[in-house]
């Protein structure tokens, strides 16, 4: 059991139109008490956004995330957005470098690490996605590869700054694939990744540092996970899309350090 508040969030990726968003939290609100001992952020495409913002602006318990954010605040950069319109829409939180983006989109650990360093400066929360694909796993590489995603992406983030950052380690592999990694495939590469924000950052930053993990988490494996001590929350893609499945999850995290 860690001290770290678990935090967990929900990534809907490019799924949940405005009323399907309401839908969503007209049932997924109520199911909260007065508290929580886990964060819950709800991450929702951005045209979904102002939507979810009505239901959760000055909610005590749940944040309001974005799935990417441009570094610049405003400027010639077609189709993108920058962080003083997430600000104004009550956004708290922005997934940076997914998987996918990296993926579909060529994002670089030095683009991402601009983007991070933005989210800061705003007095956002960054949550920076790392882990290995099946191929680089297999090659014996996870350690290399997540090593220089942290050191890329966390490159220059000031000590008084870098608590409030959130790791997501999700294994490219297990993403939307039904292939979770074992708790123990988790806990030794958040424990690894803990031991490299050590070095970057120094043990006792390291040790506040949540780190998440993500893919192919449920309801039926979250208990399991969230019992490992380096595993500080859950990034949900499928399961977040359901708001009793979601829930499970979080009840699974709260649960974790009840
Ligand atoms: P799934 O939970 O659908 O595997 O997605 C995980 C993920 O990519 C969250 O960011």
């Amino acid at each position: 059991m860690s001290t770290r508040r678990p935090i967990v969030a929900a990534n809907w990726k490019m799924n949940k139109t405005r009323p399907e968003a309401a839908e969503f939290l007209r049932a997924f609100l109520p199911m909260f008490g007065t508290s929580c001992a886990s964060d819950v952020v709800i991450v929702p495409p951005f045209t979904s956004i102002p939507k979810a913002s009505e239901f959760l602006q000055g909610h005590p318990l749940v944040g309001l995330g974005a799935q990417n954010m441009h570094p610049k605040a405003n400027g010639a950069y077609t189709g993108e957005i920058g962080a003083p319109f997430l600000v104004e829409l009550g956004v708290t939180h922005v997934v940076l470098g997914h998987s996918e983006r990296r993926q579909y989109f060529g994002e670089t650990d030095s683009f991402i690490n601009e983007k991070v360093l933005a989210t800061l400066a705003a007095g956002l929360t960054p949550i920076l996605c790392i882990g290995e694909t099946l191929d680089e796993r297999d090659a014996g590489k996870l350690e290399a590869v997540c090593r220089t995603q942290l050191q890329g992406g966390l490159a220059g983030v000031a000590a008084d700054q870098a608590a409030k950052v959130v790791i997501a380690y999700e294994p490219v592999w297990a993403i939307g694939t039904g292939r979770t990694a074992s708790p123990a495939q988790a806990q030794e590469a958040h424990l690894f990744v803990r031991s490299v924000l050590a070095e970057l950052l120094g043990p006792a930053l390291a040790q506040q540092i949540r780190i998440q993990y993500g893919g192919s988490m449920k309801p039926d494996n979250a208990v399991e996970l969230m019992a490992q001590p380096d595993v500080d929350g859950g990034l949900i893609g499928g399961a977040s899309l359901q708001p009793d499945t979601f829930f499970a999850i979080v009840k699974a995290a709260a649960d974790s350090v009840a």
